[in-house]
């Protein structure tokens, strides 16, 4: 692996401290690309300073718009330079909401043409509620040669009713149908956080957004939308994942910035398990000292236990004593990071979409390999545990989605770097 890459963990020491979480990567991934909509220049605050965010901001260059960026901090966009319809191969294939511009330019210009996306291989995530939804809205949609068309002379509102909840479905129509003639209403709506802030944020530009949140949500057409400057919600998955680190490492961490209510399905498995939390105003302290209790783990879409959550908590589950059952019911090739976590010991049986771990004693640091995102975290917490070093190859799936992150576990005491093997 000469050159390559890789994060490097020393394991075994408690977390302890205070911690800050950053702003939203599934929140911010759905309001960036939604500035376009706007008819003045808007400022979006709490960024994270991830890979996605990035990309984005490049996406919204390469399509005109004047974009002022400053990582981690703020970005505004003038839209009103904005002049293309169609993203370029390289930029979509950088992240899964790349195909948020679907719904975007076909609601800005009646016209896009959008690479299929790249992001986590966990699954065969199709797209086909998407061309759903944008047809239910007047305009002509498809799949054709590896890139997503759709174009209307004129969108009007229509009723659409989602097969399976789907966030990205979801998001993607309410931004198509914002300023489409006359209301829209989505049944079997996502309910996700992240939906209510980009509600939340069309409606802070002038849009008429009611329910989300809800299984319902309806969409008057407006004319125009007017400037706004405003901050995402905190990252849950990101919140998510320190509570977890914090429980795995038998540690007391406080994690403020966050939305204790968000964390409600995770909360509840943590305490079930024997791990103390204590919610406050903006922030949740964990406790994970003392013997842990096995459970199991059904993912299900918001507010049930979040599927981003199953392959960090999978990891914790691997050193807790007796069986753990854990169920994947939203995608279909979630388990990859226990391949890996195999090779530290752990002892798991894999059959379709549910795990069954034997917790262990102890873990043994290992050299491994991030197969996405939200895996990379699971190998996170898992070398956190183990006894030794372990190497984590491919440490860029995780600065897709989480800030900083070595920096803010090594501020708890983590004995985390990264450099190049030789
Ligand atoms: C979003 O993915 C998130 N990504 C995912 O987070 C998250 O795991 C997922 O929602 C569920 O919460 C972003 O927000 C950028 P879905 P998305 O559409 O929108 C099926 C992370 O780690 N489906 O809710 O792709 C699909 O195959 C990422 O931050 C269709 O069949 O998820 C899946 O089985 C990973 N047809 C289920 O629905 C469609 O047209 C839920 O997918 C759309 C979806």
């Amino acid at each position: 692996m000469a050159g390559k890459e890789r994060m490097l963990i020393t394991g075994g020491n408690p977390l302890e401290g205070e911690v800050q979480v950053s702003g939203g990567k599934n929140t911010a991934v759905a309001v960036i690309p939604a500035s376009l909509l706007c008819d003045e220049p808007c400022t979006i605050e709490n960024l994270p300073d991830i890979e996605d965010v990035h990309a984005l901001v490049d996406i919204l260059k390469e399509l005109g718009a004047k974009v002022e960026y400053e990582p981690g901090h703020l970005l505004r966009v003038d839209p009103r330079t904005a002049q293309g319809d169609t993203v370029s191969y390289r930029n979509a294939q950088r992240l899964r909401a790349s195909y948020y511009l679907l719904g975007t330019l076909l609601g800005r210009c009646g016209r896009a043409n959008v690479p299929t996306p790249g992001g986590c291989d966990i699954g065969s995530r199709p797209v086909d509620q998407h061309l759903k939804g944008m047809r239910a809205i007047g305009a002509d949609a498809e799949e054709r040669r590896g890139i997503l068309r759709a174009s209307s002379e004129n969108l009007t509102g229509g009723d659409v009713f989602f097969d399976m909840v789907t966030v990205g479905a979801t998001v993607n129509v309410m931004l198509a149908a914002v300023k489409a003639k006359g209301t829209t209403t989505i049944y079997n709506a996502a309910k996700e956080p992240h939906i209510v802030d980009l509600a939340n944020f069309l409606n802070s530009m002038g849009a008429r957004v009611k329910g989300a949140g809800t299984d319902i949500i309806r969409i008057r057409g407006v004319q125009s939308l007017h400037g706004t400057t405003y901050a995402v919600i905190p990252d849950q998955i990101e919140t998510g994942t320190l509570m977890i680190a914090a429980a795995a490492t038998c540690g007391d961490v406080t994690i403020h910035g966050c939305i204790p209510t968000h964390m409600d399905a995770l909360t509840a498995k943590l305490l079930e398990m024997g791990v103390r939390v204590n919610d406050y105003d903006d922030a949740i302290r964990v406790r994970g000292a003392g013997p842990k209790r096995a459970i199991n783990i059904k993912t299900q879409v918001y507010p049930g236990f979040p599927t981003d959550l199953q392959q960090p908590m999978s990891a914790l589950l691997t050193t807790v004593k007796g069986t753990s059952i854990v169920q994947e019911t939203i995608f279909e090739q979630r388990f990859r990071h226990l391949d890996e976590i195999r090779r530290m010991g752990a002892q798991i049986r894999v059959m379709e979409r549910t795990a069954i771990i034997e917790g262990v004693t102890e873990l043994y640091g290992a050299p491994l390999t991030a197969t996405d995102l939200r895996a990379g975290a699971a190998l996170i917490i898992a070398g956190l545990m183990a006894r030794g070093v372990t190497e984590i190859y491919e440490p860029g799936y995780i600065d897709r989605g989480y800030e900083h992150i070595e920096d803010k576990l090594r501020s708890l005491g983590a004995e985390i770097s990264r450099d190049l093997a030789e």
